[in-house]
C-alpha cells in the first residue's frame, strides 16, 4: 500500500489515476482504526476504483488539550488493517504544517445553527476545526465521493452543509454506525475504557433503543426525563446531554410534529472518556 505524506505527491498520484479514468473515494480519519472506519473504507471501495484514507489527528478540533494528548495512535497497526482490506487503498498521512499550509488555525463557519447545538454547545470551536480540516482534505484529494459515519451524525450534517454552501463538487455519503457486540458504538476512544466498563457501556445503546420504543407513545419531554433518571441511578456513566432533535435541522424538540423525522443524540462520560451515540427514532 502506498503511504504518502506530502499533499503535492498525493495530488500527482491521484492525477495519474484520473488519467486512467479511475474514480476516487475518500475516507478521512484520525487513525486508531477500528471496524467502524473499515466499514466506511469497504463502502468506499464498493463505489470507487481507488480509495484514499487519510490519518491525521487534527489539533484544531480538540477543545480539550488532555483529550488531544491522549488520543490513541498506532500507525503500524492501522497500515496492517488497511492492507488486509484491499490493495486499492492509498494512505495519506500529512503533517500539521503540510496540510494547513503553515498556519494551524481554524476558519470560522456558519452552518445555519447546525453547529450551535449538542456537540457545538459542549465542544467550543470543535466544528470550526472539523470544517477547516475537512475542507482542506477534500480539496487536496478532490474525490468523487467522500464517506462519513452516522456515528458523528452532527458532523455528517455539517459536512453536507459545508459542501453545499461552498459549492464543492464532491458527493458526501453517510454510512451506518458500526457497533461492538454489546451495542456500544465503535470508537477509537473505547480503547481508553477499562474492560469491565467497556462491557457495561452497552447500557448507552440499550437506553437509546428503549428511548426509540418509547418514542411511539410518549412525549419527547417525558423521554428526556426518563433518560436523565436512568443515568442519575448509574454509578458508572455520567450523562452530559440527551436530546431528541429534528434529523435535518438538528434543532432539539420537546414536541413531535407529523411528517418530520427525529433522532436521539447522547453524550456520556465513562471513566473520564467522552462517548457519543445516536439513533433514528422514526
Ligand atoms: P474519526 O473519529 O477517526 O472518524 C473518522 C470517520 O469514521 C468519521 O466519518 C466517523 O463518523 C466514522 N466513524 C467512527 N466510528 C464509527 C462507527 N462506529 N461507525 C461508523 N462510522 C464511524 O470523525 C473524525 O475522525 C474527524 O472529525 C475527521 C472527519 C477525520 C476530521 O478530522
Amino acid at each position: 500500500m502506498l503511504v504518502i505524506d506530502h499533499k503535492e505527491e498525493l495530488k500527482a498520484t491521484i492525477q495519474g489515476h484520473r488519467t486512467k479514468n479511475r474514480s476516487i473515494g475518500f475516507v478521512p480519519t484520525m487513525g486508531a482504526l477500528h471496524e467502524g472506519h473499515l466499514s466506511l473504507v469497504r463502502k468506499a471501495l464498493s463505489l470507487n476504483d481507488v480509495v484514499v484514507v487519510s490519518i491525521f489527528i487534527n489539533p484544531t478540533q480538540f477543545d480539550n488539550q488532555e483529550d488531544l494528548k491522549k488520543y490513541p495512535q498506532n500507525l503500524q497497526q492501522d497500515i496492517a488493517l488497511l492492507q488486509s482490506v484491499s490493495k486499492n487503498i492509498l494512505l495519506f498521512t500529512p503533517s500539521k504544517e503540510g496540510i494547513y499550509d503553515g498556519t494551524v488555525v481554524s476558519g470560522s463557519y456558519n452552518f445555519n445553527g447546525l453547529e450551535k447545538v449538542m456537540e457545538g454547545t459542549y465542544r467550543t470551536g470543535h466544528f470550526n476545526g472539523v470544517a477547516t480540516i475537512v475542507e482542506l482534505l477534500l480539496n487536496a484529494v478532490a474525490p468523487d465521493n467522500a464517506f462519513f459515519g452516522e456515528k458523528d451524525f452532527q458532523q455528517l450534517q455539517i459536512i453536507k452543509k459545508l459542501v453545499e454552501t461552498k459549492k464543492l463538487p464532491y458527493r458526501i455519503i453517510g454510512c451506518p454506525i458500526a457497533r461492538e457486540t454489546n451495542g456500544l458504538a465503535r470508537s477509537s476512544r473505547n480503547e481508553r475504557l477499562s474492560t469491565p466498563t467497556r462491557k457495561k457501556a452497552g447500557f448507552i445503546y440499550e437506553t437509546l433503543t428503549t428511548a426509540k420504543t418509547k418514542f411511539g407513545t410518549e412525549s419527547a419531554l417525558d423521554i428526556k426525563d426518563w433518560v436523565k433518571n436512568v443515568f442519575e441511578k448509574s454509578p458508572y456513566f455520567k450523562l452530559e446531554y440527551f436530546e431528541i432533535a429534528d434529523t435535518d435541522t438538528l434543532t432539539p424538540i420537546l414536541k413531535k410534529q407529523r411528517n418530520k423525522t427525529y433522532r436521539a443524540f447522547i453524550a456520556v462520560y465513562a471513566e473520564n472518556v467522552r462517548l457519543i451515540d445516536n439513533i433514528a427514532l422514526n
